[in-house]
């Protein structure tokens, strides 16, 4: 028997959809490598700020990414990003990363920076002996891998998705975000033609992960 072929999952969603949680434990269950690339655009904007970089000031992004230092290291099935060798540190879940990660990720000179990052993590599944990897965030079915094995869209009522954030016990901006990252001029949040649609509002994380594991291995054992 040959080596499995490898397998990309790709996982959209507004805020607090439940992308996290349902791709890491896709992640267990197919041995892939979980990518959260909104970790990302939350590290890289904590990394701007601690700059004094502002999101309305273009130039000086421009200048701040130049020679960006991305590397990967394993946190467990998760890739964790490195800064110039440097983890994010817990304030990126925090109310002020929250409050600024949209306007950021809207400039496409960030998002440029982040774009073969994001695809090399093919490279670092592969090294790892990943199955394949599971990459979740906004555009990852219509831009980082639109031609992927599996991509997912994970619609919730945003009510019900307040409600998961705040049993969690943290704050967010739930609407003001999902209305920036849709609304922006470069890779929007979009349903991706040909995705599959999940609405999770009234399904557990378990029923929403049965559903994506059922689709997945249907098409590939
Ligand atoms: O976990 P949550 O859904 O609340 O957000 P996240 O996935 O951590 O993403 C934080 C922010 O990063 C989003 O609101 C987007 O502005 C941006 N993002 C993006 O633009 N593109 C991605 N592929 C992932 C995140
Ligand atoms: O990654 P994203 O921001 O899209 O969402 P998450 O951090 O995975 O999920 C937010 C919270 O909602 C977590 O505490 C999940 O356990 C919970 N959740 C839920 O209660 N029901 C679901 N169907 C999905 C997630």
């Amino acid at each position: 028997m040959g080596t499995p072929p490898f397998i990309i999952v790709a996982i959209d969603g507004g805020a607090a959809s439940g992308k996290s949680s349902t791709s890491r434990l896709l992640a267990e269950r197919f041995n892939l490598l979980h990518v959260d690339t909104g970790s990302f655009y939350r590290q890289l904007t904590s990394e701007l700020l601690r700059c004094s970089v502002a999101y309305t000031d273009i130039t000086a992004i421009q200048s701040a990414l130049t020679n960006l230092q991305l590397t990967t290291r394993l946190n467990g099935r998760s890739a964790q990003m490195l800064i110039g060798g440097q983890p994010a540190g817990d304030e990126i879940r925090g109310q002020q990363i929250n409050a600024n990660v949209s306007h950021y990720a809207a400039i496409p000179a960030v998002r440029a920076a982040l774009l073969a990052y994001q695809r090399g993590q093919v490279d670092v599944a592969k090294q790892h002996g990943f199955r394949g990897l599971v990459m979740e965030g906004r555009d990852i079915g219509s831009v980082i891998f639109p031609d992927a094995d599996f991509r997912f869209f994970l619609h919730a009522d945003p009510i019900e998705r307040a409600k998961r954030r705040a049993a969690e016990g943290r704050q967010d901006s739930i609407a003001e975000r999902d209305r920036l990252d849709t609304s922006r001029k470069n890779a929007p949040l979009v349903v991706p033609s040909g995705a599959t649609d999940i609405d999770s509002t009234f399904l557990t994380l378990e029923q929403v992960v049965e559903k994506l594991a059922a689709l997945i291995a249907a098409k590939i054992t």
